[in-house]
């Protein structure tokens, strides 16, 4: 997507040397666009972990690309095994992690170690295009659904967190049909929640759907119930770090009250995702996804430019009082009225999802 009429993604090779990796640090936006070079796997591996990078999908890809700078430095099997522990232990909820790095694993592995480094930068560029393309297609099947809810008249959706451009490599999973819908002409706005403590919805999201002229308004969380009983939602759109195989959703916290906010006020609740986001593996989202436990200081502090125009970050509770801060809540099945994905158009069920993506 476009900054300032400029063309980006959210993370590529360095254009002057071709091996270094180059991303946005989206801890300093929106107040400033500093583009970090990462040059060693440590670099990725902390760029994750302090979330200079975020979202599902581009935890994937950077961790890919953490993969080739470890090969570029030594590709023995020793160099492979320490990448692919340290990367993978930096973020625990985003199930595109795990899948990005175990497909680098089975790609590497058998190769001899001089060749792993080409093979290793092939493969996570591939990782990249491929969420490109998948996410265009997540635009797609979603704008329908924003043209259903159409005729003639302004569609108000409403999303947490940020899953648009820059939690991908380009166009966003949540985001993807509202841009699409935008583009293409519909009258759409959304409704973005500042999503407390880290305030993804009110930085990022705000950020990128500014920059691309899309009408946005933020509200404070707890608002979100409000819009929808007075009618003013048409749509709950969000993303998510992973969908177990029954279709229960882990996102953002504070995802699963707008699910019952929705169902109670009868507002269709959609999550986009890359089926990258699917974990076969488990069944019952409540006990068997790890929930990121973050810095109590993300909830007893806020940070934000003063009037002065500086940055600063002031605390918001009383010093001795402790903060508990889980990152992601899980949505049962229940509440979700449908999967937007790469193939279409999915129910929130271990039928439709094994129909839809048949895993091996
Ligand atoms: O903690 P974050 O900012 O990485 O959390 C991001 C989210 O919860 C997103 O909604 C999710 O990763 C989907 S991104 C397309």
């Amino acid at each position: 997507m476009n900054i300032d009429g400029r063309p980006f993604r959210a993370i590529w090779l360095d254009e002057m040397d071709h091996w270094s990796v180059r991303i946005i640090d989206q801890t300093k936006l929106p107040w400033a666009l500093e583009l970090v070079r990462l040059t060693v796997m440590e670099e990725v591996a902390h760029a994750i972990r302090a979330m200079l990078v975020r979202g599902a999908p581009l935890i994937g890809a950077s961790a890919a690309y953490g993969v080739a700078l470890a090969m570029r430095a030594d590709g023995g099997d020793a160099s492979l095994a320490q990448a692919l522990a340290v990367l993978g232990a930096t973020r625990p909820t985003a199930i595109n992690l795990r899948w990005a790095l175990a497909r680098m694993e089975r790609i590497l592995r058998p190769l001899k170690p001089g060749l792993r480094k080409a093979a290793a930068y092939a493969e996570a560029a591939l990782i990249c295009d491929e969420d490109v393309a998948t996410n265009r297609a997540i635009g797609r099947h979603g704008m329908a659904l924003i043209k259903a809810q159409s005729g003639g008249r302004r569609v108000n959706v409403l999303t947490h967190c940020n899953a648009g451009w820059i939690a991908t490599v380009d166009w966003g999973t949540a985001l993807a049909p509202i841009y699409m819908a935008h583009d293409a002409g519909l009258d759409v706005h959304v409704w973005v929640e500042e999503t407390r403590p880290r305030n993804q919805g009110a930085s990022l999201t705000a950020w990128e759907l500014g920059k691309h002229g899309v009408a946005h308004t933020v509200i404070a969380d707890n608002a979100g119930g409000h819009m929808m009983q007075r009618g003013d939602v048409d749509l709950v759109l969000v993303g998510t770090d992973r969908v177990t195989r029954t279709g229960d959703v882990a996102n953002k916290i504070g995802t699963y009250l707008k699910a019952l906010a929705a169902r109670d006020n009868g507002v269709p609740f959609w999550v986009a995702l890359p089926s990258s986001t699917i974990d076969w593996e488990i069944s019952d989202g409540l006990s068997d996804i790890p929930i990121e436990e973050r810095a109590a200081t993300e909830v007893t502090t806020m940070s934000g430019r003063a009037l002065d125009g500086s940055i600063a970050t002031i605390r918001i509770v009383p010093k001795d009082s402790p903060a508990a801060n889980p990152a992601f809540d899980v949505t049962p099945a229940r509440l979700v009225s449908g999967l937007i994905t790469e193939r279409g158009l999915v129910a929130a069920n271990e039928a439709a999802l094994r129909e839809t993506f048949r895993p091996c």
